[in-house]
């Protein structure tokens, strides 16, 4: 069984769909209102132990209501929480988001997340030398994502970059970590004034560009490579990105050749996208094994 580290940020997801999205200055009437469980670390824990992995989550919650909602469902999806705290006198990290015009838009105050800082993840140093891979996202300070792609270079524990929301990194984390799975926004921001091919050169086998619809490209040393993802009715994209990450994750560490493993993960998230919430829609391994 793979043994995954997920560090990154726990929120509670407040979700309205509505037909239009409102501009600046407008109010329009929203159709529903949920509070699911989100935030890009917790989702990729979760479906990373969907899939059949044994999953840590490094993270830290508020001492409030949807801190104790966002325990439970660790629990419920067999997440080890062991290295999840509550912080006292904050809120849970949030994410309010707009369901409109098949695409969402969201808001993310990271409330609790912005705990989780380099010494609160060296607390947790001795299950990360443990796992077969990290998987890190930027819901969480930057100096975190700095601190543990320098540890996991130390104890030669490969790290999957998730850089998202974007922000400019520094190249010795670009260095350091063992994966990079931007989108073309985040790309962009990445690899400033620089041509996409040459970067996906640059960083064969270790840049990996998501690209929706069109699926994963990546240098493979020989060529320039597009995965095609799956065709489904899409309900909610929320979570298809972390999905995606998860389940690569999984992939890789169960030392799956690169090909296959993207194949894998593409169909994972094309799963995800099929029901409502960024959880919602996560398949179990024998989903995807059974769609493949
Ligand atoms: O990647 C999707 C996630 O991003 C949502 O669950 C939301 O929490 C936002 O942070």
């Amino acid at each position: 069984m793979a043994k995954i580290s997920v560090i990154g940020s726990s929120s509670m997801d407040l979700v309205v769909t509505s037909e239009k999205r409102p501009g600046a200055g407008e109010t329009v009437l929203g159709d529903s209102f949920k509070t699911v469980p989100g935030g890009k670390g917790a989702n990729q824990a979760v479906a990373a132990a969907r899939l059949g992995a044994e999953v840590y989550m490094i993270g830290c919650v508020g001492d409030d209501h949807y801190g104790k909602s966002i325990l439970d469902n660790f629990r419920k999806n067999g997440v080890r929480i062991d290295y999840v705290e509550p912080v006292t006198h904050t809120e849970s990290g949030t994410a309010h988001i707009i369901l409109a015009e098949g695409d969402n838009s969201i808001v993310v105050v990271k409330g609790a997340n912005d705990y989780v800082t380099p010494s609160y993840v060296e607390k947790a140093v001795s299950i990360i030398r443990e796992s077969d891979i990290v998987l890190i996202q930027q819901e969480i300070p930057e100096e975190t994502v700095e601190y543990t792609a320098a540890i996991c270079k130390n104890y030669h524990v490969p790290l999957l970059l998730n850089p998202a929301p974007a922000r400019a990194l520094k190249e010795e984390v670009i260095r350091q970590a063992a994966y990079i799975t931007p989108n073309e926004h985040e790309t962009e921001i990445l690899f400033k004034g620089k041509d996409k091919q040459e970067v996906l050169r640059e960083y064969q086998n270790k840049l990996f560009v998501t690209e929706g619809k069109a699926g994963v490209r990546y240098f493979n040393g020989k060529e320039e490579v597009l995965i095609p993802s799956y065709e489904v009715e899409a309900i909610d994209t929320t979570g298809a990105g972390d999905t995606f990450n998860a389940a690569f994750a999984v992939a890789l560490a169960e030392n799956m050749p690169l090909e296959q493993s993207i194949k894998f993960a593409n169909r994972a998230a094309s799963l995800s996208v099929t029901k409502f919430g960024a959880q919602g829609g996560m398949p179990t391994r024998s989903e995807v094994e059974g769609s493949l």
